[in-house]
């Protein structure tokens, strides 16, 4: 297993001949790899490929990390946001959901890290590249399926979801917003750990299917 799960490493917190971009065990680019994408080779290509799919890890790594850092963001919820993640993954889990829908009940609010504002956007375009379709548009719609339980506190329409209902996946979006997220403000729920859930993290984040 590589890093545990733990608190984002910061910019800030870098040297400044690090990058985010840059692990410490990863070699600088080395002569004979271009300068400009138009003076590029086929041979670059591949080498930057395989590196590339070499470091894979990093993605899930990365992922477990926002998942840390969702621990320090409460908001005036009952419970922080990490809780409140692993506890709509472990009801996903609990219910028989497929692996890439308990990582995506998972990572379901991950974009709060960065913006609370289009959330769901922001998680449901991290997942994309290793989720089916189905379970993106479920993640990328799950606010407006919230709505139902409290869209009439906002002046907003509460069945926005009706806007869904012929798509395919709109049974799955019902069963995660009103059984799996909308419930999973509890502070007594025994929730499953982020460590019980890394393995299933790394799986799904192992094979990306576009590029
Ligand atoms: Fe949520």
């Amino acid at each position: 297993m590589a890093e545990p799960a733990g608190e984002p490493r910061l910019e800030s917190d870098m040297s400044p001949d690090q990058t985010s971009d840059q692990t410490s065990d990863q070699p600088p680019a080395g002569p004979g790899t271009f300068r400009r994408m138009d003076e590029s080779t086929a041979e670059q290509w591949a080498r930057i490929g395989a590196e590339t799919m070499a470091n894979q890890g990093r993605v899930a790594d990365r992922v477990l990390g926002m998942l840390a850092g969702l621990a320090s963001i409460t908001d005036g919820f009952a419970v922080d946001q990490l809780t409140h993640s692993l506890q709509t993954a472990t009801r996903a889990e609990r219910a028989g959901a497929s692996d890439e829908m308990v990582v995506a009940a998972l990572c379901h609010d991950i974009g709060k890290y960065v913006s609370v504002p289009n959330h769901p956007r922001i998680a449901a375009e991290i997942l994309r590249a290793y989720v089916s379709d189905e379970v993106y548009q479920v993640i990328l719609t799950h606010q407006d399926f919230q709505g139902r339980h409290y869209y009439h506190h906002f002046s907003m329409d509460p069945e926005m979801r009706e806007s869904y209902r012929a798509e395919p996946w709109f049974s799955l979006a019902e069963r995660f917003a009103d059984e799996w997220d909308q419930t999973s403000f509890d502070p007594e729920y025994p929730s499953e750990s982020l460590a019980h859930f890394e393995p299933l993290v790394r799986k799904v984040f192992a094979t990306p299917n576009r590029l």
